[in-house]
């Protein structure tokens, strides 16, 4: 049997969770595995159903942007979440997801990735892993009915597996530790991470924060503010707020906090 294949009995085996993956389909390629979820989710689906596939032909990511998802090389997961609570704490919901992505990563492979605000997951200086949130709400009381995270993590790619531009800003978990990777394991530990974090949200905020802060590379940095109006206003990051906004220092000596709009950071390959 081929080890690195996606296997849902294999994934299963390895996992020990309550509510992620309870109900898994294991593909080998799909448009996205986000609307995967949503078009489940509108049939129904329970809390916890996960969609993992080995390739992707329409990988979304955010701000409308395509996600690089070919076939054997990275792990394209996303799962139903059904989370109550205040809608103010269920839209930070991407930033724990974030935490739980780099404590997948490190159980598999032994090494911590960074954030850089508000989701990309950082290795060697260059993007590893994206997370597009997607969230559906009651139009009656306004409710949360459904929260998808989708969660791609470059995992053998080399570096003839990014064109153009990506390949100075992206990396994968071989290119970085030199191991091939078991997309299993880290398949299980992930399903495995956002189950815990699902468990302790909200009340875990506190850990949460406290990791996020830890993990993330974009405090201490220069940021340039990129306004959706195209204005721009440089700045430095200097922490992250309760709600996961960014606090930046502008050259007025004003804090401002960050929470829509584009923040990129400057330094290593322009990207972080
Ligand atoms: C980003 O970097 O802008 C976010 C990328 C998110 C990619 C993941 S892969 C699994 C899930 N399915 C998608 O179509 N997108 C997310």
């Amino acid at each position: 049997m081929d080890k690195d294949k996606l296997q849902e009995g294999t994934i299963k085996s390895l996992m020990n969770t309550k509510v992620i993956g309870r109900d898994l389909l294991c593909l080998n390629t799909i448009d996205s595995t986000n609307t995967e979820c949503k078009r489940r989710a509108m049939q129904g689906a329970v809390e916890g159903f996960t969609v993992i596939s080995d390739e992707q032909t329409g990988g979304r990511g955010r701000l409308g942007r395509s996600f690089l998802s070919p076939k054997g090389k990275g792990l394209y997961f996303s799962c139903i979440l059904k989370p109550s609570g205040p809608i103010e704490d269920i839209v930070n919901l991407t930033a724990w997801v974030a935490v739980a992505a780099c404590d997948a990563v490190e159980k598999t492979c032994g090494v911590r990735p960074q954030i850089k605000w508000t989701n990309d997951l950082i290795l060697g200086g260059k993007k590893l892993a994206g997370i597009l949130t997607e969230m559906e709400i009651e139009a009656e009381d306004a409710s949360v009915r459904y929260v998808i995270p989708g969660i791609g993590i470059n995992c053998s790619h080399g570096p003839s597996d990014f064109p153009g531009e990506l390949s100075d800003i992206a990396t994968s978990l071989l290119m970085e530790t030199g191991q091939s990777v078991d997309r299993n394991a880290l398949a299980a530990n992930l399903a495995e991470a956002l189950d815990s974090m699902l468990e302790g949200f909200p009340q875990k905020l506190p850990q949460y924060l406290e990791k996020y802060r830890k993990d993330c590379c974009t405090i201490g940095r220069e940021v340039k503010l990129i306004r959706a109006d195209g204005t721009t206003e440089e700045g430095y990051a200097v922490d992250i707020d309760e709600d996961f906004r960014l606090l930046v220092r502008t050259a007025s000596g004003e804090i401002q906090s960050v929470n829509s709009g584009e923040v990129s950071v400057r330094g290593i390959c322009g990207y972080l």
